[in-house]
Formats: C-alpha cells, sequence, structure tokens
C-alpha cells in the first residue's frame, strides 16, 4: 500500500492517478498544489500561481472562501449525507426554491444530481419520457449545433460535436443524433434567415422524431469556445414552439454569471423547457448540478406510463453540496457582480488586445468574464504549461484554444498580470 503521508506523494501521482483526458504514460506535465486561496494556487514548491480558470468555470469566487467553508462546516455538524429516496432536508429544499426562484419563468421543477454530464443525461431522459408520456414516442432524436460539448457520459457525448467534441472515438456506439451547422452570427450580430436555415431545416425534415433541441446558450465551451448571437437563440426557441420540439439549454458552464447576465439565455430574453446548471453551482467546492423543468413536462411525465421519472442518483441533492450552493448563490447575489464582470470584459478586452497582431493568432474574442485567444495551430501542450507556470498563472489551454475565465473576485493589477503573462507566453512560444 502507498504511504499517503510520503512526503514524496508526487511521484506516487504518476504511478497511481489518471488525470482528465490524459495517459497514464505522459510526459505532460501534472504540477501538486498544496493550498489555494482568494485567486492563488500554491503549489508544492512554495510557487504561487494566480488562477486563471476558476477550476474550469466553477470556483467564480475564488478559493477558500469564509462564507463558502463556513456553509460546509456548519452543514456538517447536522449530516453530510442522507438518501433523497423517501427522505427530504432543508439545504435541498432551499436550494431548490432559489433556483426556481433566479432561473427563468416557467421552470418550476428541481432534479439534483452530483455532475453536469448526468445533468444533461437527465435532462435527455426527461425529454424522451415526456414525448413517451403524451403518446408520441417516436420522439427520441436530439438536433443540436455543431462546436458544441455537453459532457463525458453516452448521452451527453452522443450531442457534442462528433469532431471537436472529443469523443470521435465513440462514434460507432454513440446514439446517431441530428447535427447542424453552429451559426456564424457572432454575439452581438443579428441573424438572417441564412443563419437558421439549417436548423429550420432539420426541424422540418425531422421534427417527428426529435425530442429536443439542446444547446450551449450563447457560449459554446470545450466545443471550440465560439460566442454566437442571441438572436439566433431566440429564433431557435421560436422554431421549437412552431414545430413542437423542446428546447434544453446547457448552462452548466455559462450560468452564475459569466457571460455578463445570471444565465446566458437571458442575453436573448427567452425560456428553455429544460435546463441545466452544475459547475459554479456551488461555487467550485462540491460537484452538484441540476436540471430544472416546466410544471407542463413534469406533470405530464406524473400523468403518463409509468407514472415517475426514471432516474435517481445515490448522492442526489447531497445536503454538503446544497448548503454551500446556496451559500455560494447568496454570495454571488449579494455582491456586485455585473460590476465585476463588466470590469473583467473591459480589462480582457485591453489586455488581450497586443496577441491580436501576433502571426500565430488567429482570433482574439471575449465576452463577460471570458477571454479567448485562438491560435492557427494546436498548441504544444508541454511547452506551454512549462511557460505559464513559469509565468506565475494557471492556465490550461487545449486544441489550439488559449483561454482564461478568473474568478470574479479577480482585481485589476492581477488580471493584468494574467493577459500580459498570456501575451508573454504566446509571443513566445511562435509557431508550432
Ligand atoms: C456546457 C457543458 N455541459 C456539460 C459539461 C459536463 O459537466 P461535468 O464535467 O460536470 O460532467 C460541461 C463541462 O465542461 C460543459 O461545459
Amino acid at each position: 500500500m502507498p504511504d499517503t503521508n510520503n512526503p514524496n506523494w508526487p511521484e506516487l501521482d504518476k504511478n497511481f492517478v489518471w488525470h482528465p483526458y490524459s495517459a497514464m504514460e505522459s510526459d505532460l506535465p501534472v504540477f501538486p498544489v498544496t493550498s489555494a486561496d482568494g485567486i492563488r494556487l500554491r503549489l508544492k514548491n512554495g510557487r504561487e500561481l494566480i488562477d486563471g480558470m476558476s477550476s474550469w468555470w466553477c470556483a467564480i469566487h475564488g478559493y477558500n472562501v469564509p462564507e463558502l467553508n463556513q456553509a460546509v462546516t456548519q452543514q456538517l455538524d447536522s449530516m453530510a449525507h442522507v438518501m433523497f429516496g423517501g427522505l427530504t432536508h432543508r439545504p435541498a429544499v432551499e436550494l431548490a426554491a432559489k433556483l426556481v426562484e433566479i432561473t427563468p419563468e416557467p421552470l418550476q421543477n428541481v432534479f439534483f444530481s452530483d455532475s453536469g454530464s448526468v445533468a444533461v443525461e437527465v435532462a435527455m431522459k426527461m425529454a424522451i419520457q415526456y414525448w413517451h408520456s403524451i403518446s408520441q414516442p417516436r420522439k427520441q432524436k436530439f438536433l443540436t449545433i455543431r462546436s458544441g460539448y455537453h459532457g463525458d457520459t453516452f448521452g451527453a457525448m452522443s450531442v457534442c460535436d462528433p469532431v471537436t467534441g472529443m469523443h470521435t472515438l465513440f462514434a460507432d456506439t454513440l446514439i446517431k443524433q441530428y447535427f447542424v451547422e453552429s451559426p456564424t452570427c457572432k454575439f452581438n450580430e443579428t441573424c438572417t434567415a441564412d443563419d437558421v436555415q439549417a436548423m429550420a431545416g432539420a426541424l422540418k425534415e425531422h421534427h417527428q422524431d426529435i425530442a429536443a433541441v439542446i444547446l450551449e446558450p450563447i457560449v459554446q465551451g470545450a466545443g471550440g469556445m465560439k460566442f454566437y448571437s442571441a438572436d439566433y437563440l431566440k429564433q431557435v426557441r421560436d422554431l421549437c414552439n412552431q414545430y413542437h420540439v423542446l428546447l434544453v439549454l446547457d448552462e452548466i458552464a455559462t450560468g452564475f454569471g459569466r457571460t455578463g447576465k445570471l444565465f446566458a439565455c437571458e442575453h436573448a430574453d427567452i425560456s428553455p423547457d429544460i435546463f441545466c446548471v452544475g459547475k459554479a453551482l456551488t461555487g467550485g467546492y462540491l460537484t452538484l448540478a441540476a436540471t430544472l423543468t416546466t410544471n407542463k413536462i413534469s406533470d405530464a411525465i406524473s400523468r403518463g406510463e409509468p407514472g415517475l421519472f426514471m432516474h435517481g442518483p445515490t448522492f442526489m441533492a447531497n445536503p454538503l453540496a446544497c448548503s454551500v450552493a446556496l451559500a455560494s448563490i447568496r454570495l454571488l447575489l449579494d455582491s456586485p457582480w455585473q460590476e465585476r464582470i463588466s470590469t473583467i470584459e473591459q480589462a480582457l478586452i485591453k489586455g488581450l488586445e497586443p496577441c491580436r497582431t501576433l502571426e500565430t493568432v488567429a482570433d482574439v474574442r471575449v465576452l463577460g468574464a471570458i477571454g479567448v485567444v485562438e491560435m492557427n495551430n494546436a498548441i504544444d501542450m508541454k511547452q506551454i504549461m512549462h511557460a505559464f507556470v513559469d509565468a506565475g498563472v494557471w492556465l490550461r489551454p487545449f486544441g489550439n484554444l488559449i483561454y482564461l475565465m478568473p474568478p470574479y473576485i479577480i482585481n485589476e493589477s492581477d488580471l493584468n498580470t494574467l493577459t500580459k503573462a498570456m501575451c508573454r507566453v504566446i509571443k513566445k512560444i511562435g509557431p508550432t
């Protein structure tokens, strides 16, 4: 058995631990971190890094947040976990009520699960079960746009971009869904009939087989970090209504302020039939996600056959996670979050501008607290990760995308350090 008190524990990592999207035998660096506070991650060698990732969109308040620490420890004093079948508890009930209050009407019912991918599975099952319940069992397929990403489980993988969505390998195993090109109309642009033509055409042709359209609203994350027009989203909502197809919005990455609105669908002033949140829900403390839906859908499922929604994870509505989620939402809503996001947005626009003229850079784009530098070619991960850590910042690019989405509490000086380091490193690494 490995000695877990071994001061050389990072060495054991290589032998025993598999990291996300990585190989056990790899020469890519994995940096041992021993603590995190505010917006700084402290490595085992004492080096401090300014966090530009919010731990993959989650840690919106930064790390070691007194209010969130307190929510967890207080909850721990009463109960860490109980099963949710046949039992309920205040943290889950209060969190569900809060989510209903802050998400678009008429979302009214909350189903908790343990991760974003599972929340998407739940959403897909809800959509299929809804149509089954109202005697339209043929509607089992999903329609989505290219460059999307919705998670790593099988249902979620089936609606990820077949190429950039990282799951090409499983193509033959996955359920075949319908895909159309992602919109070319960018954020803040209006959409022409041409932009929605592909979506309209697919709905016209296949609506009898389609349970729902599923989209990441406004920002496509891990499938390409693209920002598209709110007008497109609005028109898709109308098309879904016209063709009797549900609309599932996956706000797992965009939710809780990241794009400048509390939820990205507010840019388009629309409401989905099914809605997924996760990631920043707990401020990055514990794993929790939720799928929300309307009374229309839950009523149909209750009245249909078999009269129950067929899903129920073991750790559903974990009390520690629900308590910290509630504290995180309160902390966010009590903070000047809109001002903060707008300040970050301005600083990112200014700070990343110098990258635009580099010949290795294809595009620079910013929306809310998200800044993206798209390179012409894929990045040498080993080289760039060392360069970022040497520069005292934590960024984790993928493919040809280098992006940052810092905790909302970041100050101007740290943000300046982040963007300067990012531009400097991009300039230094040169063409690949
Ligand atoms: C939009 C979106 N949906 C779903 C997921 C999956 O969430 P999780 O990694 O918690 O399963 C992600 C994760 O990056 C995401 O960005």
